[in-house]
This record gives structure tokens, C-alpha cells and sequence, in this order.
């Protein structure tokens, strides 16, 4: 981690530098810098292209499920058929929550944000796993797959509980994408419906060095357990600079209201300089390219139920967008319209994306636990310096 030459865009402390403790100078949010060395995942932000361990994210989004996406983001290669089925049947035996964890998600105030409730739960889970302290690949694989097949549980539960309703069991045989949809509303999901959110799964399962990855990397870089890191990435996936901004977008549309609308509501946005969500990325100067996929379901969603409007308002503030400011939509432009048309509530959409992240998550920290190094930059000091101490009832 951190090697030298793998640095780029910081300037480095020099050893006189370092005894003095004079600044060295670092890019505003440590864009451009490289972190870390990963074989997970790689995005090309000039180009717009993805891949996960090699493999194009267009031709998983076609031909993958999430499952043996899953697979290959923790082993580095496509499963063989009995790999996946062994994956699926561990996964499957994984599917159910301690009482303690239920119990405690029971006492949940109903109106608390989603995000937040699944932090808490996710943190809880560690105490009951008993391979939780034990880092070795054998033991974190294990945690890994318990935390990817809890995580659709614990957000359907969340959904349930706050709604006065009792969590739905899994159902045997489901594909996690299914069995999430099946235990969300209690009843079996139509079938493309549950194809479309397990695309979005594989879309957003592995993004490199993002905020809630990297995050992960420095908590499982301290040594601490997968439970402490996840934690961690969830509280920072929320942030309406990440993760939060699908529900935003969605918030936004419905502010918008309609097509015709959309022109105006854009001008006094931006005459108000507000940032306007699902728009700009750190790391992509061009398409998106799991936003190809999003646009089309989002549309399709949109076409299946009657009701255009959204991918409307979307279309229109796109071409607006990219008139005024040149910049091109997100993967969370088009996936909140496309949940929301499945009826799943907008303050889901976050979760949504942790259901599937906790996959690229649980890759990262493993990487990290097998060729670990502390993460501990050096910050540049900007305050005052020999500052005189002055007794209280002196100031
Ligand atoms: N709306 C309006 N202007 C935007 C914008 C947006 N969504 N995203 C970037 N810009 C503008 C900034 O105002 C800035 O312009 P300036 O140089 O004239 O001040 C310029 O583009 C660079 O933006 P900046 O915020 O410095 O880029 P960043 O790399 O730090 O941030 C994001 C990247 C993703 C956080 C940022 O684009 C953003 O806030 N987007 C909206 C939230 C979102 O969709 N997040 C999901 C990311 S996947």
C-alpha cells in the first residue's frame, strides 16, 4: 500500500520535510491519487470503461448474475459450474439473521433513515459471528459470504419492521436479486422485474478506489475485523456525494414534476449554483458506462408501468445538462426510476446499493488482509504554529 511509485499527483513529504513537519502539498480530495494496488476493479475514466478482475462490466451486465459476479470479485476468475453451485448452496445456508439482531432491529424507531438502521444492524451482526476476529482468507471468505447473504435480509426487515409488518423468510431456490424482491413485498416479484435488479446488482457491485471502498481498506488496513470495515463503508455510502444521490435524483424528479418543467428547474438550479444529483464524477470525463445499462431499464421500467414521465424528465435534463455544463450522467441518474417504478420506497434505493457493494466491499478487504500495510497518510498542516499557552482567566 502506498508505495512510493504508485503515488501519483502528491507531492511527497521529504525527509527534511518530515523532521520539520513543513507542508507538503496534496490534490484537493486526493483526486488523481493512486492508493492502493488492486486486481479487482479498474475504471477507465477517459474512455468509460469498466472491467471487474478483467472481464468487461458490458458483458457481465449481459450475461452474468449476480452470484458469480460475487464469485469472481473475491477468487479473480469466472466460477466453474460446481464452484458457483457450492457458492450458491453457502450463501443460501447463510440466509437468516441471529434473533438478537431481529430483536434489536425490532426496537429500530420507525422513521429512522434506512442507511442508518442498516449500519447499526450490520455492526450488530459482528457479535454473533465467530469467525469475525479470525483475518485469515479461509475465515474472511466465510464473513464475506454471511455478510452478502445478510445484507438483502436485514434491508428487506428494515422495510418490513418500520411498516409494521413481520420480515418475510427467504424462499429456497431464489437468486439473492429474487429472494430480496420476494422478501421486500412478500410476494414472488415478476420475472423481469427480478432480471433488471440483478443487473443493477452486478452494475454496482465493484467501483475501485471509491469513497465507501476505500474507507473499508483504511478500517481493514488498521487490523480490525470485516464487520468494523463494512460498518464503515456504510456510513460513508450514504453520503448524498455517493451513494445518497440515487434517492436525491428521485427526489428531484418528482420535484420537477413534468418534461416541460424540466428546463426552468434546471436554470434556477444552477443560477442557485446547486450541484444537481446523478450528474459529474470524479473519475469519469465521459459516459458512464453502467449508466448505458441503467438508462435502458429505467426506461423499460418506466414503458412496462404506464408512466414515461420520469425517464422523460430524465432525458431532457441529460441533454440540458450536457448543453450547460458538459457533464454526463451517473450510475445513480437513472437507477432510483427504475427501483421506483418496482414500488420500492426512495429511501431504498441506498441500501439497494450496499445489497450489492458489500460484494466489491468484502473483495477490497480481503485484498487488504492478504498483503496488508497501515494506511496513514500525513496531512498538510495549515494552523498556527508556537502559539503561546495562555491561562484561562487570561483570555
Ligand atoms: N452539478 C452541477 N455542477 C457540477 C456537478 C453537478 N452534479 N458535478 C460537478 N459539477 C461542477 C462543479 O460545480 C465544479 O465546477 P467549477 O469548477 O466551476 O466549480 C466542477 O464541476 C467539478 O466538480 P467537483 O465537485 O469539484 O468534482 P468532484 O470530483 O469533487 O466531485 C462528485 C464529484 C460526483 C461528488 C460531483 O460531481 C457531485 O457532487 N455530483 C452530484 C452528486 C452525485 O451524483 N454523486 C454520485 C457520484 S457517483
Amino acid at each position: 500500500m502506498f508505495s512510493q511509485t504508485k503515488l501519483e499527483g502528491l507531492r511527497f513529504m521529504d525527509k527534511e520535510e518530515n523532521k520539520t513537519g513543513a507542508a507538503a502539498k496534496s490534490p484537493a480530495g486526493l483526486e488523481g491519487v493512486v492508493a492502493a494496488e488492486s486486481s479487482i476493479g479498474d475504471v477507465d475514466g477517459m474512455r468509460g470503461v469498466l472491467i471487474y478482475q478483467g472481464l468487461n462490466i458490458h458483458d457481465l451486465a449481459e450475461h452474468s448474475n449476480f452470484e458469480e459476479t460475487v464469485f469472481l470479485l473475491w477468487h479473480g476468475r469466472l466460477p466453474k459450474r460446481d464452484e458457483l453451485d457450492a457458492l450458491r448452496a453457502e450463501l443460501a445456508s447463510d440466509q437468516k439473521l441471529p434473533d438478537e439482531v431481529l430483536s434489536l432491529m425490532r426496537s429500530f424507531p420507525h422513521d429512522a433513515e434506512p442507511m442508518d438502521s442498516l449500519r447499526t444492524a450490520v455492526s450488530a451482526l459482528g457479535f454473533y459471528d465467530r469467525d469475525a476476529r479470525d483475518l485469515s482468507r479461509e475465515a474472511a471468505l466465510r464473513t464475506a459470504t454471511r455478510l452478502t447473504a445478510q445484507f438483502p435480509i436485514v434491508v428487506a426487515c428494515i422495510e418490513r419492521l418500520r411498516k409494521g409488518l413481520e420480515p418475510v423468510e427467504p424462499k429456497a431456490g431464489l437468486n439473492i436479486a429474487t429472494n430480496f424482491l420476494y422478501m421486500l413485498k412478500g410476494e414472488t416479484p415478476a420475472e423481469r422485474e427480478a432480471q433488471i435488479m440483478d443487473a443493477c446488482l452486478i452494475l454496482h457491485a465493484d467501483h475501485e478506489l471509491n469513497a465507501s471502498t476505500f474507507t473499508a481498506r483504511v478500517v481493514a488496513g488498521t487490523l480490525a475485523d470485516m464487520y468494523g470495515a463494512v460498518t464503515a463503508a456504510i456510513a460513508a455510502l450514504s453520503g448524498p456525494l455517493h451513494g445518497g444521490a440515487n434517492t436525491n435524483v428521485m427526489k428531484m424528479l418528482l420535484e420537477i414534476e413534468s418534461p416541460e418543467r424540466a428546463e426552468e428547474w434546471l436554470k434556477d438550479a444552477l443560477a442557485k449554483k446547486k450541484k444537481i444529483m446523478g450528474f459529474g464524477h470524479r473519475v469519469y470525463k465521459t459516459e458512464d458506462p453502467r449508466s448505458f445499462w441503467l438508462r435502458r431499464f429505467s426506461k423499460e421500467m418506466g414503458e412496462a408501468k404506464g408512466e414515461t414521465r420520469w425517464f422523460e424528465i430524465l432525458e431532457r435534463l441529460r441533454q440540458l445538462m450536457f448543453r450547460e455544463k458538459k457533464l454526463y450522467p451517473n450510475v445513480d441518474y437513472y437507477s432510483g426510476s427504475a427501483y421506483y417504478m418496482m414500488g420500492i420506497p426512495l429511501d431504498l434505493f441506498t441500501p439497494i446499493f450496499a445489497v450489492s457493494r458489500i460484494a466489491g466491499w468484502t473483495g477490497h478487504i480481503l485484498e487488504q488482509y492478504a498483503n496488508n500495510r497501515l494506511i496513514r497518510p500525513r496531512a498538510e498542516y495549515v494552523g498556527p504554529r508556537d502559539v503561546p499557552y495562555v491561562p484561562i482567566n487570561e483570555r
